[in-house]
């Protein structure tokens, strides 16, 4: 099935198409610590932030994409205001757009126009997704979780908060993905 909201003056120029969470392929352990992705939450202003923690899995008979993000971020506020997101995946030529998106704030900057990328509504979530996106995951928050350190069973786990900012973990149930 093709989307006809797709542009097609996108880098390629190939729509893309929605598939079942179940066909879905990728490098669950490389995808987000290699390539990073565009996770955009809030759906009256949406913002893009970069991500490169996070998890793909079943929980509750459903597929779920877990992500975690710090109380500081600007889009942490987004995702308990509006419960749901996008996960972009970009294409190679975006690797500064990823590095913008994770330097600095939507408090402060419309990352959107600074980065050079786009949203792209009218999917099965209120939040939009990046039109140029080579794929992207919807998800609807079901859960959240946050870290605590009193149950972190490896001191070594302590080095990643020395401000002491820890992670919420939102679970969502992926509703679409769409892929070229
Ligand atoms: C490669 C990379 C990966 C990142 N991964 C995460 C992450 O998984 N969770 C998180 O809270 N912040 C992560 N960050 C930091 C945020 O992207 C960064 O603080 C961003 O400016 C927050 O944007 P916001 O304030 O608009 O939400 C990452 C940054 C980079 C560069």
């Amino acid at each position: 099935m093709t989307d006809p909201r797709e542009p097609q003056g996108g880098r390629r120029g190939v729509p893309l198409r929605r598939i079942e969470p179940e066909e879905w392929t990728t490098r669950p352990f490389q995808v987000l610590h290699e390539q990073w992705a565009l996770l955009v939450g809030g759906d009256e202003h949406p913002n893009p932030m970069t991500i490169s923690w996070g998890g793909f899995g079943t929980l509750w008979e459903l597929p779920i994409v877990t992500i975690f993000v710090r109380p500081v971020r600007h889009t942490w506020g987004l995702l308990n205001a509006s419960p749901f997101f996008t996960v972009n995946f970009m294409p190679e030529p975006f690797h500064r757009a990823l590095e913008l998106c994770g330097e600095v704030s939507g408090r402060d900057v419309d990352k959107w126009a600074a980065a050079g990328i786009h949203p792209l509504g009218g999917g099965t979530v209120p939040v939009p997704r990046v039109a140029e996106a080579r794929t992207a995951i919807e998800c609807r928050i079901l859960a959240h979780l946050d870290l605590d350190p009193a149950r972190f069973l490896d001191p070594a786990i302590d080095r990643h908060y020395p401000q002491a900012d820890y992670h919420r973990a939102f679970l969502g149930e992926v509703l679409a993905v769409w892929t070229r």
